[in-house]
């Protein structure tokens, strides 16, 4: 196996966890993207490794974390109301159904070949045909490589014509280098510049990482088990070194959201710290 097709293997078990975790949750049409390798990976993971390693009460449970996570991204794409959404790196996620399906919102999912056709495998084998009507053009999908050079030009050609897309990416950007996150940056402004469109996504930042010692560590530490070693890599040092990035890469206005903060505005969240930030840039 090519070393790029074994990154993209390893991290695969965590778009089926992450999908089963937002079914645990109960969020809307989650049920859809929810297999048995997440239930597995899931109740493996929580009653095991999870259980032994949990101080109660100081860090996140794996389900609290990608809660608080892809519950921060909705609102802060609730309170942008975007004409079009491309989610990269989509994997199983239910946003792009509950986008399409119930806002009648455009969305295109952008991932690899071999997990856009379990995608569409599961929407064809367990979605109603009501359902799948309703979707109709408004949900799509897109196999691109986000490290291809030409990403950024492919992505552009996707929203042509949108007045105010947003480019989502959740989980995504943890699993890639410094150098390659940069140039990722760089794509997706070239491709909203004409629109001045948002670029929303979760990022972590090794100072508050540091801050909070236990948590994180035991947060990258199951999350290296679940990509059997590969784990996530290094992130930005600390907040400014991140946001310099953000403008060199092109951004004109950078807003930092963080879970605790939003406690009231979003009821849902566990009231928990979680070491995440969900970053919103503006082209
Ligand atoms: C960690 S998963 C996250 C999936 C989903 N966003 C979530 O939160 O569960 C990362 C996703 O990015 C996709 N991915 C990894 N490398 C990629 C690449 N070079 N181009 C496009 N997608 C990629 C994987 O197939 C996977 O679906």
């Amino acid at each position: 196996m090519s070393p790029a097709r074994d990154r993209h293997e390893r991290i695969a078990p965590t778009a089926h966890f992450t999908a089963y975790t937002w079914h645990h949750l109960g969020l809307p049409y989650a049920h859809l993207y929810a297999t048995a390798r997440g239930a597995r990976l899931f109740w493996a993971l929580r009653l095991t490794i999870e259980w032994s390693v949990r101080v109660r009460g100081a860090v996140p449970t794996m389900a609290q974390y990608l809660g608080h996570r892809h519950r921060v991204i909705d609102w802060t794409l609730d309170r942008h109301a975007p004409d079009r959404i491309a989610e990269i790196g989509a994997g199983l996620s239910r946003r792009g159904t509950t986008w399409a399906a119930d806002r009648g919102v455009r969305y295109l999912e952008i991932d690899l070949p071999h997990m856009l056709a379990a995608k569409r495998a599961l929407i064809e084998e367990r979605a109603p045909a009501a359902l799948r009507e309703r979707l109709g053009e408004r949900l799509s999908h897109h196999a691109l490589d986000v490290v291809d050079p030409r990403f950024g030009e492919r992505l552009g050609a996707l929203l042509e014509g949108a007045e105010r897309p947003a480019v989502v990416a959740e989980g995504l950007l943890g699993y890639l280098t410094l150098p390659q996150r940069v140039a990722l940056l760089t794509s997706v402004r070239a491709a909203l510049a004409p629109s001045g469109g948002v670029f929303v996504f979760d990022s972590h930042l090794a100072d508050a990482q540091a801050a909070v010692g236990r948590a994180s560590q035991v947060l990258r530490s199951l999350i290296g088990v679940l990509t059997r070693g590969q784990g996530v890599r290094d992130p930005f040092p600390d907040a400014a070194t991140a946001e310099s990035a953000y403008r060199a890469a092109g951004f004109t206005r950078i807003e930092r959201f963080e879970p605790l903060a939003l406690q009231d505005e979003i009821p849902e969240l566990a009231r928990v710290y979680s070491p995440v930030n969900i970053y919103k840039l503006t082209a």
